[in-house]
């Protein structure tokens, strides 16, 4: 059953190479649009008429059936808004920039119970995401019928063909990642931000300003599954020593910004589920409004500074709690010499992960940071696949 693992978490954390790829299956081409498209460059030449809808060469690549006919209801929408809960709102959260930079249309994510608590206003030209592993989430199921009976259009994107999610949205999104048991989804959120960025990059499929950057995403989601399992092996190794010296300590911290600030409230979520520890997800860019002052020499924290468009940014996050001779592990690419200089100089440790294009970076960075959580609770002695007092699906309000 459980495949040789001990527990269904750390399966399922290992699975996420073969999970990816069956969201993808079917739906991701990578074979590139032909060079020298005669049919893309008579468009241009003729001059203003950029309206390539039918296009062959450039819709070739993306193909999700569940949204086929709803695409262009989605694109003219006045906004999209993702509402889900738990690790699924984090999901959304790590690819919203990607749906922002692809569709152009503002994007705002909601807590299903938040969004029902405010009643927040939905009206008929809005587009709400339902994010859902289980598909039966009562506060998410709860919200989609609040926004339906506002007319707004309702898109499901779960991993539970069936589901009350998946039948009571208009269309959506399978994300076909396989059964999910243990408690603490891992699998089912790598697949989330797959499925999330798969439906920015069909959006974007009209658009001719996007396809360079789009092509460029699309040859890294090929390479993504390889890129994950080129890892996991030493990362369980050493995820599971960086745990031993990580697991008496009262509290973790990990600071982030840009997409990657989902991957810390990812990262303190599953720390707090499985292993029992109280553990926060830090938006950097908030450092020095409050939480800057819980920093000392014993408070362990994670600093996710991966090569992307924050890196300056994150550098100079690190200095300043260097500064203040914080105990630091830098989750960073592999082979970056300056953060293993920091490393050397300051006595930190390095999580070394491969680089991808910023909106799949993401999806890399939280596979040790699940092994850590995961190692943390076996140390301490805790139920990895049924956490105190938690629920797999929680089908009450
Ligand atoms: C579908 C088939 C798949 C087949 C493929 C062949 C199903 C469930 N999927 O996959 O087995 O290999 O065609 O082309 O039979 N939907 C919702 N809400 C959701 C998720 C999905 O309404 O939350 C709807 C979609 O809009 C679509 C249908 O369910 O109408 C199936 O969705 P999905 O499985 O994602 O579609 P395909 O990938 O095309
Ligand atoms: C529960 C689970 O709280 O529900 C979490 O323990 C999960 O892991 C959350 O993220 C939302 O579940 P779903 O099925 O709607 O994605
Ligand atoms: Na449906």
């Amino acid at each position: 059953m459980k495949g040789g693992y001990e527990h269904y978490m750390q399966k399922e954390i290992h699975e996420q190479p073969e999970a990816i790829t069956q969201s993808m299956r079917g739906r991701v081409k990578q074979q590139k649009s032909a060079e020298g498209n005669p049919y893309l460059q008579q468009r241009i030449k003729l001059g203003g008429l950029v309206e390539t809808r039918g296009n062959p060469y450039l819709q070739q690549r993306i193909k999700l059936g569940g949204l086929v006919e709803t695409r262009d209801t989605i694109r003219r929408s006045r906004r999209i808004m993702f509402v889900a809960c738990g690790t699924s709102y984090h999901a959304a959260l790590a690819a919203r920039q990607t749906v922002e930079e692809m569709v152009e249309v503002p994007v705002v994510l909601e807590l299903a119970s938040d969004l029902l608590d405010r009643c927040c206003p939905i009206f008929r030209d809005d587009t709400c995401v339902f994010v859902s592993q289980s598909g039966e989430t009562a506060d998410t199921l709860r919200a989609l019928e609040y926004a339906k009976a506002r007319g707004a259009l309702c898109v499901g994107i779960t991993n539970t063909v069936g589901s009350a999610i998946s039948r009571a949205t208009h269309c959506g999104i399978h994300q076909n990642a396989g059964y999910e048991i243990g408690v603490a989804s891992t699998k089912a959120y790598t697949s989330q931000i797959i499925c999330i960025t798969m439906m920015a990059l069909a959006l974007a499929e009209d658009s001719i300003s996007k396809r360079e950057r789009r092509d460029a995403i699309i040859d890294e989601l090929g390479a993504l599954p390889d890129k994950m399992r080129s890892f996991m092996q030493v990362q369980d190794v050493a995820m599971k020593e960086l745990a031993a010296q990580l697991k008496d300590s009262n509290s973790l911290l990990f600071f982030a910004r840009g997409n990657n600030y989902a991957t810390a409230l990812e990262a303190a979520l599953k720390c707090k589920e499985v292993a029992l520890i109280h553990s926060e997800g830090i938006l950097a860019g908030e450092m020095k409004h409050g939480p800057l002052a819980l920093v000392d020499e014993h408070l362990p924290i994670v600093v996710v500074a991966t090569r992307d468009s924050m890196y300056n940014k994150m550098e100079s996050v690190i200095q300043q709690l260097l500064a203040r001779s914080a105990r630091l592990i830098i989750l960073c690419t592999a082979g970056d010499a300056t953060m293993q200089e920091y490393a050397k100089r300051s006595d930190c440790q390095l999580i070394e992960v491969p680089g991808t294009v910023e909106p799949l970076q993401p999806i890399l960075n939280i596979v040790p940071l699940q092994l850590l959580a995961y190692h943390m609770t076996v140390l301490r002695g805790h139920n990895v696949d049924q956490p105190r007092n938690l629920a797999k699906s929680v089908t009450v309000t």
